[in-house]
């Protein structure tokens, strides 16, 4: 069988790696990159480290707004599809990059699966809850990391072809977790001690894109009381030196380039508490029984929060304050993620 996968920006990279080592035992795989991440340390490292394949197409379509970014992803796309001919299109996650992957592939009638489908945040001002429901709804099948989204899938109507296989980004950790303790040396190269400090990433729209949320969020980690390492993406990064905030960052709070996956798995693995507003670390901080302060008002991984070890506290300063102070996970963890076997599902439902 030939499948085609679509990949654009750094979390699909981590979650296609499991993926990809898997089919590739069986099947033909075509690799495409839409471009949409493509500095260095956004893109090449994860393939480096994580040893994906060399994509066989590179689209290089890059940033944009929404419209242009999809549209040109579409044209590219479909150029590649037609081609290639695969007998199914994956798609991962919630990206302008997976819509544009989805759309191309259910206009040419080729069937589309979806990795991470279900997930929800009823919040359509995400750009990512659009990207999410358009792409379950031109997916044949749909492959759930949990049962709630499993319900949320049931919920809209989407019952055929859904299976639940638990979350790739826990077949990624369980590799890579030894490899990373390895081979990385990021707590020495920083300087900070195990379980004495917070690492933040911030990168959603919702946040970045408003000057008093970020003020708010830095005045917090200032208030913070350890050291902070904060590895900026770079949406953020650009946001911030506008606001001019980049040079009023307080002495505890270490500004960094974006990370790695093995420095970035094992940062969060040694540290106190993590604050975020990304999905995948959300996840992760789980994964590797941190404690999440998420920088939200809501979460697609409502397990996490509801296990106790996350918690939503949106963009308010006292709010974050009080959480890197008094949070605490009182419950144990139950499995969340399936059992770090989702890609070989994968593999067997593809075959079948
Ligand atoms: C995208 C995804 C988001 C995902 C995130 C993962 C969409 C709508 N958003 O958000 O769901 O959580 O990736 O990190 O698909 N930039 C660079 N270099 C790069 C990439 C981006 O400088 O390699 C800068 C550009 O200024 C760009 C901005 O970051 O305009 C935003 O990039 P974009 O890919 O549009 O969205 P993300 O915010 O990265
Ligand atoms: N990540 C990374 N380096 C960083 C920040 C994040 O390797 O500097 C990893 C993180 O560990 C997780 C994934 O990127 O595996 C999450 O991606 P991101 O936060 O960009 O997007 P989201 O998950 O919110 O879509």
């Amino acid at each position: 069988m030939k499948i085609a996968s679509i990949v654009g920006a750094r979390p699909q990279f981590i979650k296609c790696a499991p993926v990809s080592r898997e089919l590739r035992k069986e099947h033909e795989e075509v690799l495409v990159h839409t471009g949409q991440h493509y500095d260095h340390g956004m893109s090449e490292v994860f393939f480096e480290e994580l040893r994906i394949p060399k994509p066989d197409y590179n689209l290089g379509i890059g940033s944009g707004t929404h419209g242009r970014q999809t549209g040109a992803m579409l044209g590219a796309i479909e150029d590649v599809l037609e081609k290639e001919m695969p007998d199914v299109v994956l798609v991962y996650g919630d990206t302008n990059s997976t819509l544009a992957g989805a759309l191309a592939a259910a206009k040419l009638h080729i069937p589309v699966a979806h990795v991470e489908a279900g997930l929800r945040s009823f919040d359509r001002r995400m750009p990512e809850e659009v990207n999410r429901v358009l792409t379950d709804h031109a997916s044949d099948l749909l492959f759930c990391p949990t049962e709630t989204a499993v319900a949320n899938l049931a919920a809209e109507g989407v019952t055929k072809g859904v299976f639940l296989v638990g979350d790739v980004m826990l077949d990624a950790m369980n590799y890579n977790r030894g490899i990373a303790e390895e081979r990385s040396r990021i707590l020495e190269d920083i300087g900070v001690e195990p379980g004495d400090y917070l690492v933040v990433t911030v990168h959603r729209p919702s946040n970045t894109d408003s000057p008093e949320k970020m003020a708010a969020i830095l005045g917090a980690l200032g208030e913070a009381d350890r050291s902070v390492v904060f590895p900026v993406h770079p949406r953020t990064r650009k946001y911030l030196a506008g606001y001019g905030l980049l040079t009023k960052m307080s002495e505890n709070v270490r500004l960094i380039e974006p990370l790695g996956y093995l420095d970035m798995i094992r940062l969060i693995g040694h540290a106190e508490k993590i604050l975020t507003d990304s999905g995948g670390v959300q996840k992760e901080a789980y994964m590797l029984g941190v404690p999440c302060i998420t920088l939200r008002e809501n979460t697609e991984w409502v397990e996490t929060v509801e296990a106790g070890w996350n918690v939503l506290v949106g963009a308010g300063r006292e709010r974050i304050v009080d959480a890197v102070r008094h949070f605490s996970p009182g419950a144990r963890q139950k499995e969340i993620f399936g059992t770090g076997n989702a890609s070989v599902l994968i593999g067997k439902i593809l075959s079948k």
